[in-house]
């Protein structure tokens, strides 16, 4: 993967960028050396090579068991114990998986509170053999415990409870919270999330490997793709060469001139949920004390067609970071047509993803003429090796910045306040003076 600055110097001088040299080696060391701000988080930075080859054989065992007896692998979670397993399964999976009969289909539950949507899925696993995996790190958050608590029900139906609690993967904390206790009552087979991995550090850990596993993507590749960039930021804990702390300073040096919005670009309508994953990434890491890029993202050329007048012309808060993609997994050229009345003989014989690609540097260069700088992030290909090199490379770059931002990227206080009001709303024990200030606020 490379780098492109070449339409972000317009805007920021390559001198500026040098200008962080030695606070981009301070921060380093600051995480290196675990001296910065939510440091017990910092799991995540050695996991890849450190990954038990144990563990990665565990689980591959595991998912090709429970591959032999399902059609669909329910993954019951909602943030980092959703986002990245879903990110890296729908890039690599078929855009129609659900039709092309491979199996088995990963679908999701536990991301929302829709009765629909649990109502319908519940209707489809009726008439399909599935089994699930129940991820949460605390064990404790609503959304995915309501989820699995009616699951639970369907699967014991379905299957008897013997069969069900061996259809059902748990994947928490080593010993804290309600799901571990229940895991541990059923006899549920577990697998553990390290205590210093925030949940949306998380894809590389079982939380992500399994799902991954179960849609048959090779989770070695991945893990090695990730192993890459960790050892290039080991070896070069710099600036110069170093394209992780170039996008951190580009992006830092671009909110303080007022580019308070992050829009990541795709071409491929297969990194959708990358972008879903990088959103939470740096929304949640980044977005407090009242500081912090706003993270976007839109899928080109599709977006073009809606979003692309606001980007072209609207308020010029904005930068882009596209995720180019080299290679298309596929060829399909343009026909040749006798009588060319849709006149479009002009890029007969091209191929598709030659025209994709001149919509990206015709986009880059209008939106670089329309105020918007662009960093370009250059992938050959969409594998699971690059997804692996994709996650630590924002991983990396996401703890780089916070620091930069000085903020703590690890933790996520305000995610609370909701929860705190839902709870006093739902008159849970204990959220009693709450209930009651809030009913008097609803009132008036
Ligand atoms: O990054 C985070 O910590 C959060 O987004 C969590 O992943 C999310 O809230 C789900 O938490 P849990 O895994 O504890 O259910």
């Amino acid at each position: 993967m490379k780098l492109d600055l070449n339409h972000l110097y317009p805007f920021i001088g390559r001198e500026a960028i040098q200008s962080y040299e030695t606070q981009v080696a301070a921060t380093y060391n600051t995480i290196y050396n675990r001296t910065g701000a939510g440091n017990d988080f910092l799991g995540w930075v050695n996991l890849p090579s450190e990954t038990d080859e144990r563990l990665i054989a565990d689980i591959e065992q595991t998912a090709k068991e429970l591959r032999k007896k399902s059609d669909l692998f329910v993954v019951v979670g909602i943030g980092g114990s959703y986002l990245g397993a879903r990110a890296v399964i729908e890039a690599l999976q078929n855009h129609f998986a659900p039709l092309t009969g491979d199996r088995p289909f990963v679908v999701y539950a536990g991301h929302n509170m829709s009765e629909d949507y649990l109502n319908e899925l519940l209707a489809v696993l009726d008439k399909k053999d599935y089994s699930l995996a129940v991820i949460s790190k605390s064990g404790t958050t609503t959304e995915p415990a309501i989820a699995f608590r009616i699951l639970k029900q369907h699967i014991i139906r379905k299957y008897g409870e013997e069969e069900a609690s061996k259809r059902i993967i748990a994947i928490t904390d080593k010993a804290r919270g309600a799901l571990k206790q229940l895991a541990n009552v059923k006899g549920y087979k577990t697998y553990i999330v390290p205590d210093d991995v925030g949940g949306r550090f998380s894809v590389l850990t079982p939380v992500g490997l399994l799902p991954i596993a179960m849609a048959g993507i090779d989770i070695r590749q991945l893990i090695a793709g990730a192993v890459e960039v960790e050892k290039l930021c080991k070896n070069n804990p710099t600036l110069n060469g170093n394209i992780v702390s170039e996008y951190a300073v580009a992006r830092h040096l671009l909110y303080n001139m007022g580019k308070t919005n992050e829009i990541m670009v795709n071409y491929e309508p297969r990194l959708v949920y990358f972008s879903e994953w990088w959103k939470q990434l740096y929304g949640e890491s980044h977005g407090k004390g009242h500081k912090g890029i706003f993270p976007a993202s839109v899928t080109f050329s599709t977006d073009l067609h809606s979003m692309g007048q606001y980007i072209q012309d609207g308020i010029r808060n904005l930068f882009e970071t596209v995720i180019s993609v080299e290679r298309s997994n596929h060829e399909l050229r343009i026909p040749m047509e006798g009588e060319d009345l849709d006149q479009l003989n002009y890029i007969a014989g091209k191929r598709l993803s030659e025209v994709n690609h001149k919509a990206e540097l015709g986009t880059v260069l209008a939106h670089e003429d329309g105020g918007v700088p662009n960093l370009r992030i250059e992938i050959p290909e969409v594998s699971a090796y690059v997804l692996g090199q994709l996650i630590y490379f924002f991983e990396m770059a996401c703890a780089l910045s916070g620091y930069l931002l000085e903020v703590n990227p690890f933790d996520q206080p305000g995610v609370e306040a909701y929860k705190k009001n839902m709870f006093a709303l739902l008159g849970k024990k204990g959220y009693e003076a709450q209930t009651e200030a809030l009913e008097l606020r609803i009132k008036n």
